[in-house]
């Protein structure tokens, strides 16, 4: 893991100075819907990993600063080669990234040549090089309606994703073994007590969550499409199986309502915070902006490689504007 910041930055105001270093550097701050609340609060643009594309594809900036996640920032530098982007923390990795390593990511290809690859954004520039096309939570489901039912398809790394759009489509996609941790560390059993807490709260759910957490939820989608369902439910309470820093955006557009996070195993953990997206501090975006670095770099012929399938995505889901693309299960 990154080392600390170890600068004496207290006497700092942090706010204050990254927004002169935005001017200074005419960059522009995107970020997650999982990122810290006062990040979230600074940036020029908060959304899913389909609108955080689309953002670094058609920004006017000269710096991204990128507050997420290191396949996300990537993904920028894919989109923007001429930009500098930055990531605060180049620790800040996935573990559906891990469990995807290239080479093994070939073989299975080599292994199954009449399927193409579809695969979840969440992944190296080396696997995205090794696919035939991306696809996000909110751009999933209008890019597999696009592929005939007779093409056989790998899909990859999130098997939890996959078997849910498995599913909902009647495909028997191969799937990689892949899990988010975030997602996989929800329980079934305490969230159960919740439900029972609340009488007639619903359940909003990511599709990284595995079945038996999935099968309980009114409304299964992307970051995005929860948001839009957290301001469309008529109740006045809901429960929420993702990353639990996108209640943030919900409190802030609907104050009078409750957002209550899914638990974790023992009913009170913070095993949901995305420990990778939570290596992304103020001062770590300071230092970023000030100093240019962390930054992303790649060789081009790589880059290449891996924007094919990315174009591909967004050709394809044109139209899909993030929100609720997945629906219920
Ligand atoms: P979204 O595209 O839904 O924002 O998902 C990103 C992610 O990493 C979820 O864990
Ligand atoms: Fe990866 Fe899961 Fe974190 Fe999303 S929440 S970045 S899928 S580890």
């Amino acid at each position: 893991m990154t080392a600390p910041v170890r600068e004496n930055l207290s006497g700092l105001d942090l706010r204050a100075e990254i927004e002169r270093l935005r001017k200074e550097r005419n960059a522009v701050i995107l970020a997650h819907y999982y990122q810290k609340p006062e990040i979230q609060d600074l940036a020029d643009f908060v959304g899913d990993s389909l609108e955080l594309s689309r953002k670094a594809a058609d920004t006017d900036a000269d710096v991204i600063a990128f507050c997420g996640v290191k396949f996300m920032a990537e993904t920028a530098k894919i989109l923007s080669p001429q930009k500098t982007v930055i990531l605060p923390d180049m620790d800040a990795g996935c573990s559906l990234e891990d469990s995807c390593p290239p080479e093994q990511f070939a073989r299975f290809r080599a292994q199954h040549p009449d399927h193409i690859a579809l695969t979840y954004i969440n992944c190296s520039a080396a696997v995205k090089a090794l696919s035939d096309i991306i696809v996000t939570s909110s751009s999933a489901e209008t890019i597999i309606s696009q592929i005939p039912e007779s093409q056989k398809i790998i899909f990859g790394p999130d098997r939890h994703l996959g078997g849910y759009l498995n599913r909902k489509f009647g495909r028997d996609m191969l799937l990689w073994p892949g899990v988010c941790i975030v997602h996989e560390a929800f329980s079934e059993t305490e969230l159960l007590k919740l439900k029972a807490q609340h009488p007639g709260a619903p359940v909003a759910a990511h599709p990284e969550c595995p079945p038996h957490i999935v099968d309980h939820a009114d409304y299964v989608g992307s970051t995005s499409g929860i948001l839009q369902f957290a301001k469309s439910f008529p109740g006045d309470t809901l429960i929420v199986a993702t990353e639990p820093h996108i209640i943030h955006q919900m409190e802030l557009a609907l104050p009078e309502k409750t957002f209550i996070g899914a638990p974790g195993a023992d009913g009170n953990c913070n095993c949901n915070i995305c420990p990778y997206m939570a290596l992304n501090t103020m001062e770590k975006l300071y230092l970023a902006l000030r100093d240019l670095k962390p930054r992303i770099e790649m060789d081009e012929e790589l880059r290449l490689a891996a924007r094919k399938s990315l174009d591909r995505m967004l050709e394809m889901a044109s139209g899909t504007v993030g929100k609720g693309d997945l629906g219920r299960a």
